[in-house]
């Protein structure tokens, strides 16, 4: 079984994949983490993000980088929209991400293009949203609560912009992949986003295995 959670920044994918783990006892990658490994890695090379070979020789990242705090910061979330534009570097990351989703027993990926490119025949799919300054006040509420500074405005332009570049990317850009369910959190507190999640992914599900029988 594989379940696909796909959205923009800050939407709650990644809160909301977690939990899906737990329920349906199931691995989870979070697949931002590889592309922010890359665009933290050309910043350490001292590369250029937007230049395609610089961007490309940073995904030779060692798994220890997987583990370092900086990989958080809306700096390096800029970073990995940027490299992750080149198609070079989406193709070096490609198969680590396929080899998790089809892992016996089955695996749940959140990122911008696991319904559309990485897993299109996922068993099911959810499209997480949430409105840009909802977004903006989660990303200053866990900036804050990790020792920083941050600031509304800027943060509220980082998300923008990332998502414009997201969006209107060549290859495989954000969009709401076929047969996604919608689930817009920007009401909801975590407790009721993952219950809608669930009965989303059970409905999807279920739909699946009626058609199958037939
Ligand atoms: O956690 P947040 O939504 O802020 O970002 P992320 O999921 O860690 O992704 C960081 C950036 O990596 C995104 O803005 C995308 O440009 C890129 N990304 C991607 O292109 N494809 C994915 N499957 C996951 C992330
Ligand atoms: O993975 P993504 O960047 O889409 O978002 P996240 O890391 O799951 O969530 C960003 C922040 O919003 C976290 O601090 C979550 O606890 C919070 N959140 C929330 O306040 N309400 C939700 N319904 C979902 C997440």
């Amino acid at each position: 079984m594989i379940i696909a959670v796909d959205g923009p920044a800050a939407s709650g994918k990644g809160t909301i994949a977690k939990a899906l783990g737990r329920h349906y006892r199931l691995p989870v990658l979070d697949t931002g983490l590889l592309y922010r490994a890359v665009g933290l890695s050309v910043l350490k090379a001292g590369g250029d993000p937007d230049r395609e070979e610089d961007a490309l020789a940073a995904c030779n990242f060692g798994d220890a980088l997987l583990a370092d705090p900086a990989l958080r910061s809306e700096a390096v979330g800029s970073l990995a929209s940027r490299v992750s534009v080149h198609q070079v570097v989406r193709d070096a990351l490609v198969q680590r991400q396929r080899d998790f989703a089809t892992q016996p027993g089955g695996a749940i990926l959140d990122g911008r293009d696991i319904g559309t490119v990485i897993a299109p025949d996922a068993d099911a799919k959810i499209f997480v949203t949430a409105s840009v300054h909802v977004r903006a006040e989660r990303r200053y509420k866990d900036a804050l609560a990790h020792g920083g500074h941050p600031d509304m405005d800027s943060l509220v332009a980082d998300i923008q912009a990332r998502d414009t570049r997201d969006m209107s990317r060549d290859h495989a850009p954000l969009r709401v992949a076929d047969g996604a369910d919608l689930l817009d959190t920007s009401e909801l507190t975590i407790d009721a986003a993952v219950q809608r999640a669930i009965a989303l992914v059970d409905a999807q599900l279920e739909g699946r295995s009626a058609r199958v029988t037939r």
